[in-house]
C-alpha cells in the first residue's frame, strides 16, 4: 500500500468506526487486510518453534478476507486464501474480527483498542487428549492478540534489544527517549532518523526503525543513510539514501517526508555533519517537534570533527549547542548577534551523550526595560 494510504489510514483510525470503514472501502479492503496482516505480524514477534496454523478471517461489510499464519522450527510464513484457495489441512485455531475494529486497535490512539466482534475458535475443543495442557497454538493467538489489545505495552529498551538498536546496551538511551517520548507515543507523527546501522553493510542495519515503528503505532519512519539501504524499508518504514552534510540531499528528503514531528541524529557524529544537518532540519521541525542529538562524547573526538582541548569551539557539536543554551536568553542578553534559531528553541535538555532541543516559540520579551542591565547602571542603583 502506498505510503500516502497508510498515512490515510492513521488518521481514520482516529476517528469515527463509520470513517474507518469508509477509508477501508476508498482504499480497497484487500490491500487494507494484507497492509494489516503484516503490521500485525510484525508486532506479534512470532518466534520459530512447533508448528501451528492460525486462520485470520477479517471481515468488512458482507466481505471476509482469509489468512493462513503458519508458524514452525523455520519460522512464520503467512499468505492470504483466495476464492477457492480453501486451505487443505484445518486450522488449528481460526480468529474472526472486523477489519474496522483491527485497524482501530492497530492504529488508533492508546485506549481506543477494542476486540468486541473478535471470535476465536479452537480447532482442538473436542478433542478429550488435548484438555488441560497448553497448546503450542496459544501462545501464537495470544502474540496475534496482544498486538492488537495493548500496542503500547512494551518499553523502549525491550524493543532496543529484541531489534538490536545499540540505543540499549552499549547506551543507555532508553530511558531518555521514554521521558520526552512517552506523551507522544499515540499520535500520528512523522520521524525521520539520521543513520540507519550497519554502515557499508547493505545486508545490515534497520534496528531503530523497526523500534521507532512499534513504539509509535501511528508513526510514519523515515531512515536516512548514506549507503543505500532502501530494500529495509516494510510497512510504515521508509529508507531514503543521501549525506546528511548535503542541504540538496535533506531538502529531498524533506520532500518525501513532508515536515518531521522528531529528528534523530544518530549518522556520523562527525560534528561539522551534525550542524549542517541541524541548520536545515530544525526550521523544517514542525512547531512543538524535539530534535535529538546522540553520540556527542564525539565532540571531544578530533577524529569526528571535534575537539580535544576546548569546549566551547562553535564549531564542534557540544560548542555549538551550549551557544544555544544563550539562545535560550536571547530578549535578555544585550549586544549579542541572534542566531536565526533563537526564537524557535524553547528548551534544551541534555543527559550523557545525548540532547533533546525543544521546538517552541520563545518570544515572551524578556525582562522588563528598567530592570538595569549595564555596570553603571548596577553602580546607581546600589549607590
Ligand atoms: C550508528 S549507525 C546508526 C544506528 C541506528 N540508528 C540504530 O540505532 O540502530 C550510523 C549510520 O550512519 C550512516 N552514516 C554515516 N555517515 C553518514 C552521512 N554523512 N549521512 C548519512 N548517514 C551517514 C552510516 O552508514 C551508519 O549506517
Amino acid at each position: 500500500m502506498q505510503r500516502h494510504g497508510i498515512g490515510r489510514l492513521i488518521s481514520a483510525a482516529g476517528g469515527t468506526a463509520d470513517g474507518i470503514t469508509a477509508t477501508i472501502g476508498d482504499l480497497g479492503a484487500e490491500a487494507v487486510a494484507a497492509m494489516a496482516i503484516g503490521e500485525l505480524l510484525h508486532r506479534a514477534d512470532l518466534p520459530p518453534g512447533p508448528e501451528a496454523t492460525v486462520h485470520l478471517c477479517l471481515r468488512h461489510g458482507t466481505t471476509t478476507i482469509r489468512y493462513g499464519v503458519e508458524t514452525g522450527p523455520a519460522g512464520v510464513t503467512s499468505r492470504p486464501h483466495r476464492h477457492g484457495d480453501e486451505p487443505s489441512v484445518a486450522p488449528d485455531v481460526t480468529v474472526t474480527q472486523d477489519l474496522t475494529e483491527v485497524i482501530r486497535s492497530l492504529f488508533g490512539p492508546r485506549g481506543t483498542q477494542s476486540s468486541a466482534s473478535r471470535v476465536i475458535r479452537w480447532g482442538h475443543l473436542e478433542d478429550p487428549t488435548a484438555f488441560d495442557r497448553p497448546l503450542p497454538t496459544y501462545d501464537v493467538v495470544r502474540r496475534l492478540v496482544d498486538a492488537l489489545d495493548r500496542p503500547y505495552a512494551i518499553g523502549l529498551a525491550e524493543l532496543c534489544v529484541r531489534y538490536g538498536s545499540d540505543k540499549w546496551g552499549h547506551h543507555t538511551y532508553p530511558r531518555r527517549y521514554e521521558q520526552h517520548f512517552d506523551h507522544l507515543r499515540d499520535q500520528p507523527l512523522t520521524i525521520l532518523e539520521i543513520g540507519v546501522g550497519g554502515f557499508g553493510d547493505q545486508g545490515r542495519g534497520g534496528a531503530s526503525l523497526e523500534v521507532w515503528r512499534r513504539y509509535f503505532p501511528r508513526a510514519l519512519v523515515y531512515g536516512l543513510d548514506i549507503v543505500d539501504k532502501s530494500h529495509l524499508s516494510t510497512g510504515r518504514v521508509t529508507v531514503l539514501q543521501g549525506d546528511q552534510s548535503s542541504p540538496a540531499d535533506l531538502a529531498r528528503v524533506l520532500e518525501v517526508t513532508g515536515r518531521p514531528d522528531i529528528v534523530i541524529d544518530d549518522g556520523s557524529h562527525v560534528s561539522p555533519h551534525l550542524l549542517a544537518s541541524f541548520a536545515y532540519l530544525f526550521p523544517h521541525l514542525r512547531d512543538g517537534g524535539l530534535y535529538v542529538m546522540e553520540d556527542l562524547q564525539t565532540s571531544y573526538w578530533p577524529f569526528f570533527g571535534g575537539r580535544a582541548s576546548t569546549y566551547t569551539d562553535p564549531a564542534t557539536s557540544l560548542g555549538f549547542l551550549k551557544t544555544l543554551i544563550d539562545g535560550l536568553h536571547h530578549e535578555d542578553i544585550v549586544g549579542r548577534a541572534p542566531a536565526s534559531t533563537d526564537p524557535d528553541i524553547g528548551g534544551l535538555h541534555f543527559y550523557h551523550n545525548l540532547a533533546f532541543i525543544e521546538k517552541e516559540r520563545n518570544l515572551d520579551g524578556g525582562a522588563p526595560s528598567w530592570i538595569p542591565r549595564g555596570v553603571k547602571q548596577a553602580a546607581r542603583v546600589s549607590g
